[in-house]
């Protein structure tokens, strides 16, 4: 026999079926007990008769069984099933159980967060939990569907890399087949989503682990998901049209309401102006389920940073508005240039960001001369890319969104860890495995690296 998903019962009234899954309550009535099976597609009542063996929750099961109409007075119609039960023939304990460290017929936010992540994979089976993946896997799936309907190439790019500024510090990894060298995990795909324009590539896009060594928060992580895309000969206009269709795409898919279409656009000034932030919530009441995006445009290319040396804004890659080129090329009136970025706002977060990029070399070295950066320096660091731009780049730009941020929020999670498999805790320990850990003597030898002492020792 085949095995049938739970969901699938509600059509097999009269039959035999073979289902899988895990105890998930048990009520015992003496001669008869009834058992809630749970698989990934529902949850159904069995019903045992004289069962002399021993159930407890989350106890992994298969059974064979008839399904039937319920008595009219049993009816639950808080469930999909709630019609049908199933008459027990064959039951089969298929391992046996631990106590479980904590319930998980609850929503679990009380729980202590450390105890939650060591033991993420029992947390996972909470309902909750199990629906937020289960969103976000609709929500990446919905993506893909949209952008290869309008041409898009998902493509892959190296993890291990060359520094990509992004604002935050970079994650290290040393070499052993060059000691003494690093690579840093990408901060973004950025330069290489740039790279495959120059190729020709016209429209990437990729769902990209980014990392970035910051502090973690609850809209922050070292590690995160962006959907991450770039296209050739488009306009601003154009990017945030196609961001804003699908966005409306996926909504129908998923089944969240967009508060204002088309999204509000405003610009940083006027958002500094009339909330105080550039990231801002437009709703007059909130409701799980209702997002509400706005566009925030017309950002400061530059700013001053703690030194008072020049830094970036959002993105050194970004072109400037076209009436503030000149004053790039020549480094005039910095503070006053406006970059071509576009941010994406929803419900008070910052859920994407994006650009048109310096496609010229000379308007990049200009950029980077402004950071403060010696000919030399940017000849090692970034002349790559002023000489990829050098071989006929076209026109591009693109942009990110925050998977884990955008989850959260359609959700109803207030941290993207309740939609982050296996996310890791405020102190940077990741779940489960004890990482960071130690390594031994030799693998450090092998790396050509020393431990200095530490600092109480
Ligand atoms: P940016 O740095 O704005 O742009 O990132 C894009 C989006 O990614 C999300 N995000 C994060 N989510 C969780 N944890 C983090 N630490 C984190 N950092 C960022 C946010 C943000 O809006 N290369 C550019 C994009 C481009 O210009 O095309 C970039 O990475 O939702």
């Amino acid at each position: 026999m085949q095995r049938s998903w739970i969901e699938e019962t509600i059509s097999k009234v009269g039959q035999e079926v073979l289902l899988f899954g895990w105890v998930k309550k048990i009520r015992d009535h003496g001669k008869i007990t009834f058992v809630d099976l749970g698989d990934l597609s529902g949850e159904i009542q069995l019903v045992l008769s004289n069962f002399k063996g021993k159930l407890s929750p989350y106890l992994p099961l298969r059974v064979v069984g008839v399904v039937h109409q319920r008595p009219e007075k049993l009816i639950n119609p808080k469930l999909p099933t709630g019609k049908i039960e199933v008459e027990v023939k064959e039951i089969e304990v298929l391992n046996d159980t631990l106590p479980l460290p904590f319930p998980l017929n609850d929503k679990g936010y009380q729980l202590n967060e450390v105890l939650r992540l060591k033991y993420r994979y029992l947390d996972l089976r909470r309902h909750r939990l199990l629906e937020n993946l289960k969103k976000r896997s609709q929500l990446v799936e919905g993506m893909r569907r949209f952008l290869f309907k309008h041409r898009f190439l998902e493509i892959e790019t190296p993890l291990l890399t060359k520094s990509t500024p992004e604002g935050a510090r970079d994650f290290l990894v040393p070499s052993r087949l060059q000691p003494g060298k690093f690579y840093a995990l990408p901060q973004s795909p950025q330069q290489y989503k740039q790279l495959l324009m120059v190729a020709g590539v016209e429209r990437y896009f990729q769902i990209a682990r980014c990392l970035r060594d910051e502090d973690p928060r609850a809209d922050r992580g070292f590690e995160f998901t962006q959907l991450d895309l770039e296209m050739s000969f488009v306009t601003q206009e154009e990017i945030m049209n196609l961001i804003e269709s699908m966005i409306i795409f996926l909504s129908k898919e998923l089944g969240f309401k967009v508060y204002q279409q088309p999204f509000p656009r405003i610009t940083y000034q006027e958002a500094m102006r009339k909330y105080g932030a550039d990231k801002f919530d437009l709703r007059k009441k909130k409701e799980k389920g209702v997002l509400a995006f706005a566009w925030v445009t017309h950002f400061p290319f530059f700013e001053k940073d703690e030194d008072g040396k020049w830094t970036f804004t959002h993105n050194p890659f970004s072109k400037p508005l076209d009436e503030y080129e000149d004053d790039l090329l020549k480094g005039k009136n910095i503070g006053q240039i406006i970059a071509t970025q576009y941010d994406l706002v929803c419900n008070g977060y910052e859920v994407g960001g994006g650009s048109l990029r310096a496609h010229k070399p000379e308007l990049l070295a200009a950029v980077f001369r402004i950071l403060g950066y010696s000919p030399k320096e940017i000849e090692t660091k970034f002349g790559h890319m002023i000489k990829a731009l050098s071989y006929g780049a076209p026109p591009h730009g693109g942009i990110a969104l925050g998977i884990d941020r955008l989850t959260a929020i359609i959700q109803g999670e207030s941290s993207i860890k309740e939609v982050i498999a296996f996310p890791m805790s405020a102190s940077g320990t990741t779940s489960v495995m004890d990482a960071p850990a130690e390594v031994t003597k030799d693998q450090l030898k092998e790396l050509g690296l020393k431990l200095l002492p530490k600092k109480d020792d």
